[in-house]
């Protein structure tokens, strides 16, 4: 195998917005394999905004990544080298696996995947931990009735576009917010949501939530966090739930933001929020999956990716993702 091994390091830590000097692209030999080990040629990876999360040195429910070293993604790759008798070569494989052409793995928390009706790169997102969140969430978290009035933010994005189909499934009333116009007709037009609108130029954000819900919210699923998660707690109803999967307004920041403001609306309304992490509970994923293979068949979940081709534009993909460039799930394909 005479190719080279391109790798994507942290070149340096962010201080507020990640900048592609935070990024440093080498070259090395693709790595030699030994026994229990496979080799995969990595095909498409993700960029994802708790990627920001781990770039700084800060304590988390994953570690940081580390200065020089290859950062972490998830990855669909073709196994090339086996000396592992779980593998073999062809098989195709998910898990968490470098910004590298090539990555060496004893294959522990690798699925392998059938080549099949879906296109590689979906168990990156609407059959990946994307999906499996929106379903967490609103399942999970939120115990999600039928009938209910849901609310999502980052919406057209790949947590967000999945969860206001799985409500519409569910029976439903959806609303969400995106950051374009063109995200706004592609959630009520393609996707199915009741309603949507522009979070940059709607004005008020809270006045528009109540406009577009005016009998309040029972689940609001929280994508962004700040101004956005407090015009939604603005507007819930009794007994709602929040289930706060991310704050993305807050990543960048260089230093804590306050907290929404109304948090008393929480002990007024009795409502209940609660933080998740997508893998906290393993057979919901699972139960999602097959789910939504089947939605998928039937033309009732819909998926749009944006992809950048090659491993090189992998920070601008992120970076871009981070700015609301993507247009559904942000997908590197690397080969
Ligand atoms: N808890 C978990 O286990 C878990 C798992 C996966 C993801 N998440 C969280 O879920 C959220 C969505 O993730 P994703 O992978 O689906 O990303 P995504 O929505 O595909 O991409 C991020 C989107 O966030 C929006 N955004 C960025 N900055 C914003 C701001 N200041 N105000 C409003 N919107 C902003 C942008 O869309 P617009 O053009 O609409 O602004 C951007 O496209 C993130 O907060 C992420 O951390 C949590």
């Amino acid at each position: 195998m005479s190719e080279i091994n391109q790798q994507i390091v942290l070149n340096s830590r962010p201080d507020g917005w990640v900048t592609q000097d935070n990024f440093k692209l080498v070259e090395g030999q693709i790595p030699e394999i030994g026994e229990g080990e496979i080799l995969v040629r990595n095909l498409y990876m993700s960029v994802d905004p708790y990627m920001r999360s781990r770039m700084n040195d800060a304590k988390s429910y994953v570690p940081p990544f580390q200065i020089g070293k290859v950062l972490e993604a998830g990855v669909v790759g073709e196994v090339v080298k086996s000396q592992n008798p779980k593998f073999k070569e062809g098989d195709v494989v998910v898990g968490m696996l470098g910004w590298e052409n090539f990555s060496k793995s004893d294959g522990a928390g690798l699925l392998t995947v059938e080549r099949g009706d879906v296109p590689l790169s979906y168990y990156l997102g609407v059959l990946g931990m994307p999906g499996m969140t929106a379903y967490a969430g609103l399942v999970g978290v939120a115990n999600l009735q039928a009938g209910e009035r849901v609310f999502v933010s980052a919406a057209s994005g790949a947590v967000g576009s999945v969860v206001g189909q799985i409500a519409k499934i569910m029976g439903c009333e959806v609303v969400g917010c995106a950051g374009s116009d063109d995200k706004v007709d592609y959630l009520v037009n393609e996707l199915g949501f009741d309603r949507a609108f522009n979070y940059k130029t709607c004005g008020s954000i809270a006045k528009t939530i109540a406009k577009l819900c005016p009998k309040g919210i029972d689940v609001n699923f929280e994508n962004v966090g700040g101004e956005i998660m407090e015009a939604a707690l603005w507007n819930m109803r009794d007994f709602g739930r929040i289930a706060l999967c991310g704050m993305i307004s807050d990543y960048n920041a260089k230093d804590m933001t306050p907290g929404p403001r109304g948090m008393g609306l929480i002990i007024q309304r009795r409502i209940k929020l609660q933080g998740f992490i997508v893998f906290d509970n393993p057979k919901l994923n699972m139960e999602f999956v097959q789910k939504a293979i089947g939605w998928l068949a039937e033309g009732k979940l819909k998926y749009r990716e944006t992809v950048a081709e090659g491993l090189e534009n992998a920070p601008s993909a992120f970076i871009g993702m981070m700015k609301g460039e993507n247009f559904g799930k942000q997908i590197v394909k690397i080969a």
